[in-house]
């Protein structure tokens, strides 16, 4: 399961970059207005600057000949820009005119199996789960992440399944768990899996017992 960072922020993602554990970042305009910026074509062209993967950046229309213009647009940022769309009945008509013209769509506010299902039909590169979202709203959200993985995998589709809206280190652990192939997180969850107390407890034991015997620390290694 590869690992892209929800954010607008460019230090996060400075960050995920240094790492090398990012291979791709996804926006919204609520994490784009977050950041104190309009100028959306601005800020995703910065993060292709520092990212060599998948970039999503979303309409903000929502009738179909509108939704049409603004993803041509936004796909002719760079090569490397998905256009989210939302999964609505516009939005599944724009998803199926765009996928046709080459432009790749990640399919976005997924709430359903049946909405994952009808956006692989019309074309969508990429179908996002919400699954915080829908635990809000008192349902399993990473059952309908599985449920979709295992209905695309029995139908061969080739949609690729991006774990959306999670909000802790164990919503990665669980959709990896589920076969989807891409979560995308906040730098909070990252931090939060890149730490582990006994790392840290580890490392310091191992370096005061190596102190106790070199006299130089460090100059004595190799
Ligand atoms: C995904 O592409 C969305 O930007 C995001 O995961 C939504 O997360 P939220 O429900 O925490 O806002």
């Amino acid at each position: 399961m590869r690992i892209f960072l929800d954010t607008a922020n460019l230090d996060e993602i400075r960050y995920g970059a240094r790492l090398g554990v990012v291979s791709g970042i996804t926006t919204n305009p609520s994490l784009v207005a977050k950041e104190g910026t309009s100028d959306y074509r601005t800020r995703v062209l910065e993060i292709c600057r520092l990212i060599e993967g998948p970039i999503s950046a979303e309409v903000v229309s929502t009738d179909v000949r509108a939704m049409l213009e603004e993803g041509r647009r936004i796909a002719s940022w760079h090569p490397n820009v998905v256009v989210k769309i939302p999964s609505t009945e516009e939005g599944f008509e724009a998803i199926s005119t765009l996928s046709k013209e080459g432009i790749r769509i990640n399919q976005t506010l997924c709430f359903s199996v049946n909405q994952a299902l009808l956006g692989a039909q019309a074309g969508s590169s990429y179908v996002s789960p919400f699954v915080g979202r829908l635990d809000d709203a008192g349902h399993d959200g990473m059952a309908v992440v599985a449920d979709i993985v295992a209905v695309y995998q029995h139908y061969g589709i080739t949609t690729q399944v991006l774990a959306a809206s999670l909000r802790h280190p164990l919503h990665v652990v669980a959709a990896a768990k589920a076969g989807a192939h891409i979560a995308t997180i906040p730098h909070k969850v990252l931090m939060a899996m890149v730490k582990h107390p006994l790392t840290d407890l580890g490392l310091a034991a191992f370096l005061k017992d190596w102190n106790a015997v070199a006299k130089a620390p460090l100059a004595r290694v190799g």
